[in-house]
């Protein structure tokens, strides 16, 4: 009986920590202190998006890197130093690129509001923006979190390769706590995007013993992937790749349709057709669009709370590449 009450108390101690961590996060939470922030952050990136199009969909996967290594804490953002190699240099981050407009968003608003918002928060509602600005849902930021003062490259080890397959998939959203849901969900953030050939030309040459192209793939679509990628030309440039969907700068259930139609790019994508637990949700946002809408922002939401600082655990950086 003792026992019992013992573990009902460390029960309900445990429900009480995380109610406590969860609050830590309020979407009012600059209403007195910076009142326009959300509005100073969008302006930016509305006019960086206007002048690059490249920028919505580096920083919505810019906040999902940021999230899944030590949590949203804008690890992503410091400079590696002498003696450390940061995080935007580890290699699924070389392509990230768009750290300025993070950059230009904190400058004005530390005149606003000097030593007030931190740069995890200003990645949080950046990405939100992006979404909404191509489109996309619209959902309230939840703010409070403040930056971190450690960055490694070899902790972009973390991130998903393009190369797992949904098991792996699943197991590493489930570490992060978050479901199979969530990563079907998020993962319709290659709504918007670029891959480059080096993150999917195993599936288009020398595949396995018995393909050279991934069987799952539509046929007609893996020979415009090879054509953009195995050609001389473009094996030496760098830069070749293909849109992660046929309306890459539009926020839309396209991605969904292509995975039905097998013309996902990553194997990863196409995974989650493949496989029997993430098929039906695939399916479905495919047909209802507004579904995926509602999903992706409480997906947004949760991805967001993943691993945020308090005031005791670290600072609001004044300037978002090195730490107080
Ligand atoms: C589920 C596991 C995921 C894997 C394996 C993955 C992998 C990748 C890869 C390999 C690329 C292409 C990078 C390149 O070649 O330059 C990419 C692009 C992208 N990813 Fe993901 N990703 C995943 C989930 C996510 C999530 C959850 C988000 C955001 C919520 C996201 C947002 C993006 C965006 C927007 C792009 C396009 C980037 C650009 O055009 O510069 N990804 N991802």
């Amino acid at each position: 009986m003792l026992r019992l009450s013992h573990e009902f108390i460390f029960f309900v101690f445990a429900i009480l920590v995380a109610q406590t961590k969860a609050k830590q996060l309020d979407s009012h939470y600059y209403e007195q202190t910076c009142p326009h922030v959300e509005r100073i952050i969008r302006d930016v990136v509305h006019k960086a998006t206007l002048s690059d199009t490249k920028v919505p969909p580096r920083i919505l996967r810019m906040f999902f890197h940021d999230c899944f290594v030590r949590g949203c804490d804008a690890s992503v953002l410091l400079d590696s130093t002498d003696d450390n190699l940061a995080e935007k240099d580890g290699p699924p981050n070389i392509s990230l690129r768009a750290y300025y407009v993070i950059d230009k968003a904190k400058a004005k608003l530390e005149k606003a509001c000097p030593q007030t918002v931190s740069c995890a928060d200003i990645i949080a509602i950046a990405a939100r923006d992006v979404v909404n600005l191509a489109g996309g849902p619209y959902w309230n930021v939840l703010k409070g979190r403040k930056d971190g003062k450690t960055s490694r490259a070899n902790e972009t080890l973390d991130l998903p390769t393009p190369s797992f397959n949904a098991t792996k998939l699943i197991k590493l959203f489930s570490k992060k706590g978050l479901g199979i849901k969530d990563l079907v969900t998020l993962s319709g953030a290659h709504t918007l995007g670029f891959s480059h050939c080096s993150s999917f030309k195993s599936r288009i040459h020398r595949f396995d013993d018995n393909f050279d192209m991934d069987p799952s793939m539509d046929i007609m679509f893996a020979n415009t992937l090879k054509q953009k990628c195995a050609s001389k030309h473009n094996r030496d440039n760098n830069n070749s790749g293909y849109y992660l969907d046929s309306t890459s700068s539009v926020f839309d259930n396209e991605y969904y349709k292509r995975l039905v139609a097998r013309k996902g790019v990553l194997a990863t994508d196409q995974a989650l057709y493949n496989d029997y637990r993430t098929k039906f949700l695939v399916e479905s946002y495919a047909r209802y669009e507004a579904l995926f809408f509602v999903e992706f922002a409480a997906s947004m939401v949760k991805l967001g709370n993943l691993g945020v600082n308090d005031h005791h655990h670290g600072e609001v950086r004044e300037k978002c590449r090195f730490v107080n």
